[in-house]
């Protein structure tokens, strides 16, 4: 790289080929099976207004407390590039009463999230995330559905996760709160020893004391009182039918009482996918239900839950895999003189609105430039235009495979190159393979 070249900021990627048509061919596959699954698209804004998060994420949460990219605008108000997609998402159903509509809302999300973490290989300031969020029914059967499309779309593209699964009960005395003040105390009785850092969250965020790396803090917690024992009779009952139920359609998963995610929303079902090879970060995705959200964003009651899978941490853990490839021209159009030119570029047009896929020179190169080209591009055939073919409305189309050459008739030859493709069982270019 030239010295006095720009580089993309630390922690972001550019997408290029031929990597990009992996994430082509990923985020296509995952748009197909949500919508096949009753989801439709939505797309918020890359920023919102700061308190979305502050509220929604919550302030003791690290994502909101040390991540966040926030700014002030020109009017003076503190903006914030979406770190996550659940808020928003709920931020609008709120704004445009789709909760007024028919529930369960059901709506999927596919692009860029922002975090100011240490970048390593995995973790990005700027990544990709495709969502899910249903929205309206606390049925268990809705916990179940989104779950199992998650695994169904690692499984389909090969990662192999890990389901982890726990359920993190609700606010209530009999429930979540009263086990935050037992295991407020017993942390309290064993903070010495803790590792420092983690005798903070103690008072901010006990529940995250769980999470901590400090080989200290894990075996002190080997003994910490756990939360699927204090679930309350609800709790305790709903998870049981999430379970029951990924039992049903084959979701095989493992029960981890210590597993409490990282963003304050959550309630009940919690669960994270996590792929072998990708080191320290291994979680490919992570969701759970989010009931009280609504009512932290000012609306009323309505239970919710979804996932996010991380697209950069998925195409890592795939790096071996046949993705699509996008596949060769059918065609690459050669033109001998500028008139020929003209027709091979009108020739080109007229295939691709065909939809078969051609090529032609933009580069001014002679015949013999042109055919290295077309050898090169991995093309079945050459359609070759000089003074000939022009004065006799004909083509001649070489197959670039064997050399051999025919004449065809200018008009026929979307449907010459098209009976071949079929013979030939040529894939459609852009499929997962
Ligand atoms: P999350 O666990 O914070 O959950 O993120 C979900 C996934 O996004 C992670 O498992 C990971 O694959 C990817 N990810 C997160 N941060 C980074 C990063 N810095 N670099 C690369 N990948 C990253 C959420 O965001 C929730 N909104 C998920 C959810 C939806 N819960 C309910 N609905």
């Amino acid at each position: 790289m030239a010295s006095n070249a720009f580089r993309a900021p630390k922690g972001t990627n550019d997408i290029l080929p031929p990597t990009s048509r992996d994430w082509v061919s990923l985020t296509g596959h995952a748009r197909a099976l949500f919508e096949r699954s009753g989801y439709e698209y939505v797309d918020t804004p890359m920023f919102e207004h700061t308190e979305v998060f502050e509220r929604g994420v919550g302030e003791t949460s690290e994502v909101v407390g040390k991540q966040m990219y926030t700014f002030e605008d020109m009017g003076g108000r503190s903006l914030t590039l979406r770190p996550e997609g659940t808020a928003p998402v709920v931020r609008a159903v709120l704004e445009h009463n789709l909760h007024r509509a028919a529930l369960p809302v059901k709506v999927y999300y596919i692009g860029p999230f922002f975090r100011q973490e240490r970048p390593q290989k995995g973790r990005y300031r700027q990544f990709f995330q495709l969502g899910i969020e249903a929205i309206g029914s606390d049925d268990p059967f809705v916990d179940a559905e989104v779950i199992e499309i998650a695994w169904r779309l690692l499984s389909e593209v090969d990662v192999q996760p890990r389901l982890i699964l726990n359920s993190i009960g609700h606010r209530a005395a009999s429930c979540r709160d009263g086990y935050l003040e037992t295991l407020v105390q017993w942390l309290k009785a064993h903070a010495d020893e803790m590792a420092p850092p983690d005798r903070e969250r103690i008072a901010t965020n006990p529940l995250r004391t769980f999470d901590s790396k400090e080989e200290k803090t894990i075996a002190v917690l080997e003994n910490a009182p756990l939360i699927t024992d204090h679930l309350c009779d609800d709790c305790t009952s709903h998870f049981a039918q999430v379970r029951s139920l990924l039992d049903d359609v084959g979701v095989s998963y493992d029960l981890d009482p210590r597993l409490v995610r990282g963003l304050d929303y959550y309630t009940r079902t919690a669960f994270e996918f996590v792929a072998g090879g990708l080191g320290s970060q291994n979680a490919v995705g992570g969701g759970g239900r989010y009931d009280g959200l609504s009512e932290s964003l000012g609306g009323p009651p309505l239970p919710g839950i979804g996932f996010a899978l991380g697209v950069d941490r998925i195409l890592l853990a795939t790096e071996d895999r046949k993705w699509a490839d996008p596949g060769p021209p059918h065609v690459f159009a050669v033109a001998l003189g500028d008139d020929a030119r003209r027709d091979v570029f009108e020739l080109v047009t007229d295939l691709r609105r065909a939809f078969l896929k051609a090529e032609f020179d933009v580069m001014g190169r002679g015949m013999k430039g042109q055919m290295k080209d077309a050898d090169r591009s991995g093309a079945r055939w050459a359609a070759i235009v000089g003074a000939d073919e022009l004065a006799a409305g004909e083509v001649t189309l070489k197959d670039l495979k064997n050399g051999d050459q025919v004449r065809v008739e200018r008009d026929r030859l979307i449907e010459v190159v098209r009976d071949q493709k079929d013979t030939d069982g040529a894939g459609e270019p852009g499929r997962l393979r």
